[in-house]
């Protein structure tokens, strides 16, 4: 009986999404035949309502017209059921009563702060990292947000850019899996229900790769790394569901993307199919003038909506221009009905002309935001983050039998350095700061604590006294790292060793010769050779979010065997930058470090990094052993099997990241040394052995050739398993025949 009502079940699904679309287009239709020009444009013009709410000041008197006359489609900065329910209630004095969308960058949390996305992405976890976008989504729906901006999804090989953070690092593979289970997590399973957000893709596209690591700077690539390194993660939020898409403010091959027909007609409205809609990012639109793509705002208007964006996010240049652009010719009705007809259809899919207040309700707002099960993700999503880099002589974990533990540093004792950038909500009283959560979990050992320097350590005022507390005590824990603001948006660094005298801070800690335990703080990998070099442990803590002490304690402590891994490569110098596993062999590759001479090298640095992409140590060993193939060569249509066993030889339980690599040896379009092919996460008990198995398909072993054609070739291959890209374990060859 269950099996006939599940294939039924399964069968009329389809049937009634169809249903549910024809409805919707219908009462679109019906909607926009009703609507004039102006209120056609109204629906592309998104305003950020900070303040707005709130005894009506003159200041925003102006706009708040617009939105009872119309005139406006979409606010963002508007949270809260109250907040929302007065704007809403305005908008709906309007001749149509259509209601608004509420957006917010709700980009890692709204009320309960998770570890910052790059910090998440070292979980390598897809479970945890769309528990926390769900939790958050239940969040902020439950706070009359229907729409967030997030997940970013831009590859980023060079941390002088400060939005690396918000993102998932260097990887195309680990990227494209993470903004899926983004998406997912962020809509749930049915866009519309009351505990899901709409997701945004953004920013489309190449933002990442910003010329220098300069914010908002031009990004010139061959098409094929943009279709090979920098789109994928964009299709697979597509593909996941993703409802709406965010273009960027950087241009592409001179181009801004604003203004990109390539990237948003041909490729995402294009070959890609995309139905949903495309948001400008803030002023984006405007922002063509001084670019020098558009002449003036009514030039950057017809260029904007001509190359797919679809609302203009703050550029004031759709509301002023749009219009008259209309009635000229230069914009013809169906772009902008194309435009208007993808947004409306959102609103009714989020189900606003039925209810536009369905997401602000009080007593559900209240009953969510105290949910205890969140901040217990989010300790769970943040101890899954943390990446222990080194840890000589097993100085960790630490013992709670009664010892000294000096707890020292900038970062020790702040709650607001642990949520990170882009808060929009948060609870700061209730982050567990290091210091906090040390001494909770400390059990009967003694915990001493000196600040040694204020926020950002530019003088060493406090350091005596930090050193005198290491002297009495049997061994440190050290804080240190970014503050929160050092990384984000606009905060790309030329620099990117610890801010202030923070490395002065640790050798003198160091001089005292009690053993000293790094707890590094940072939204993007930081430089910081004297204490790789001398530390005896260091644990990259990324900005751990509302539960970061607790989760950092655990880690000290043993409660939680650490099992990230990193998603970015840490270079030695900000002079190997860009740097990503993912080198090519070059015609003149180092084989001896010691014989660089007319080699692919630098006469004052080694090539390596100094952690690399998918290093991550452990309390416990693993080892690798019996790589088999179930094939030595494989057809086109066939697929391999590579199996291998993998067993816990510690002491302790354990989680490894296994990472499978392949090399395409020969090839149309030279390939890298290594590209990640494959993931898993893998708990092991002391003793307990696995056997691991990944299958190879053609799919795996393609690539975008110099014609754009994606597609394997025929030759050999070379597949690596390992603990990191730079700890491969085993290796095996595999043939592609050509039929
Ligand atoms: C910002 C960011 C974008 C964000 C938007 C709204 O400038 O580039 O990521 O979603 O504006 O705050």
């Amino acid at each position: 009986m269950k099996k006939t009502t599940l294939a039924l079940a399964a069968a009329l699904l389809p049937l009634l999404s169809q249903a549910q679309d024809a409805r919707i287009e219908a009462k679109v239709a019906a909607l926009m035949k009703q609507m004039t020009v102006a209120e056609k444009v109204g629906q592309l013009h998104q305003l950020s309502g900070r303040q707005f709410t709130g005894p009506a000041s003159s200041d925003y008197a102006d706009k708040l017209a617009d939105i009872r006359n119309g005139k406006v489609g979409s606010m963002l900065n508007v949270k809260g059921v109250a907040d929302t329910r007065e704007i809403q209630a305005l908008a709906l004095k309007s001749r149509l009563h259509i209601p608004l969308l509420f957006s917010l960058d709700v980009i890692h949390g709204y009320q309960t702060v998770f570890p910052v996305p790059l910090g998440e992405s070292a979980s390598w976890d897809m479970d945890a990292i769309a528990l926390s976008a769900r939790i958050a989504a239940r969040e902020a729906a439950a706070s009359g947000i229907h729409w967030t901006f997030a997940p970013m999804v831009d590859i980023a090989r060079d941390p002088r850019w400060g939005r690396v953070m918000e993102g998932a690092g260097e990887d195309t593979f680990l990227g494209s899996a993470i903004a899926r289970a983004r998406v997912e997590g962020f809509q749930g399973k049915q866009l519309g229900a009351t505990d899901s957000v709409m997701a945004t893709a953004k920013h489309f596209a190449a933002y990442g790769a910003a010329t220098a690591g300069r914010d908002y700077n031009a990004v010139d690539m061959s098409n094929q790394q943009l279709f090979e390194v920098y789109l994928p993660p964009f299709k697979a939020a597509l593909d996941a569901g993703a409802a709406t898409f965010m273009n960027s403010f950087n241009t592409l091959n001179g181009i801004p993307a604003t203004g990109n027909a390539f990237l948003q007609r041909d490729i995402l409205k294009g070959s890609w199919n995309f139905k949903g809609f495309v948001v400008s990012d803030w002023g984006s639109v405007r922002e063509m003038v001084p670019h020098g793509y558009a002449s003036d705002l009514a030039d950057a208007a017809v260029k904007a909506i001509n190359a797919g964006s679809d609302m203009d996010m703050e550029g004031y240049a759709y509301s002023q221009h749009l219009e008259d652009a209309v009635k000229s010719g230069k914009v013809k009705m169906k772009t902008l009905d194309d435009a208007v007809h993808r947004i409306l259809v959102k609103k009714f899919e989020l189900g606003l002309f039925d209810d536009p207040y369905r997401y602000s309700d009080a007593a559900r707002e209240k009953a969510v935001l105290s949910d205890p099960s969140h901040r217990a993700a989010a300790l769970d999503v943040a101890q899954k983050s943390i990446v222990l880099l080194k840890n000589e002589r097993k100085t960790l974990p630490l013992s709670r039998e009664p010892r000294r533990i000096a707890v020292i540093g900038p970062l020790a004792d702040s709650q607001r350095d642990l949520e990170g950038g882009w808060v929009v909500q948060g609870e700061r009283a209730k982050v567990v700061s290091i210091l906090d959560g040390i001494r909770s979990h400390a059990g009967k050992a003694e915990v001493s604590y000196a600040q040694a320097c204020a926020s950002g350590c530019a003088g060493s005022e406090g350091f005596a006294d930090a050193v005198a507390t290491a002297a009495k005590a049997d061994i440190v824990v050290l804080a240190v790292g970014e503050t929160w603001d050092l990384s984000g948006e606009a905060k790309s660094r030329t620099d990117i060793t610890l801010p202030g005298q923070q490395e002065k801070l640790f050798s003198a800690l160091k001089a005292t010769g009690k053993p000293v335990v790094v707890v590094m703080l940072a939204g993007r990998p930081l430089v910081f050779n004297t204490i790789a070099d001398q530390a005896d442990a260091i644990v990259y803590a990324w900005f751990p979010g509302t539960e970061g002490g607790n989760a950092v304690a655990n880690v000290l402590f043993g409660d939680y065997n650490p099992s990230g891994k990193l998603p970015i490569t840490f270079p030695r110098s900000v002079g190997q930058i860009p740097l990503s596993y993912a080198q090519y062999n070059t015609g003149r590759p180092v084989t001896d470090e010691k014989n660089v001479v007319y080699k692919s090298a630098y006469i004052d640095s080694v090539n390596t990094p100094r952690y690399a992409f998918g290093h991550g140590l452990s309390y416990t060993d693993f080892k690798y052993s019996g790589l088999a193939l179930s094939s030595a060569a494989m057809s086109p249509d066939q697929k391999v099997t590579l199996s291998f066993d993998l067993a816990n030889t510690g002491k302790a339980e354990g989680t490894e990241i296994v990472q499978l690599y392949l090399r395409d040896m020969v090839s149309s379009v030279v390939r890298p040394l290594k590209e990640l092919k494959g993931f898993q996460k893998i708990h092991l008990k002391p003793g307990e052995q696995r056997r691991v198995s990944f299958t190879i398909d053609r799919n795996l072993l393609s690539f975008y050739n110099s014609q754009l054609a994606w597609g394997a070739e025929a030759g050999d291959f070379k597949l690596m398993v390992g603990s990191a890209s730079d700890d491969i374990r085993l290796e095996g060859e595999l043939k592609l025949q050509s039929k």
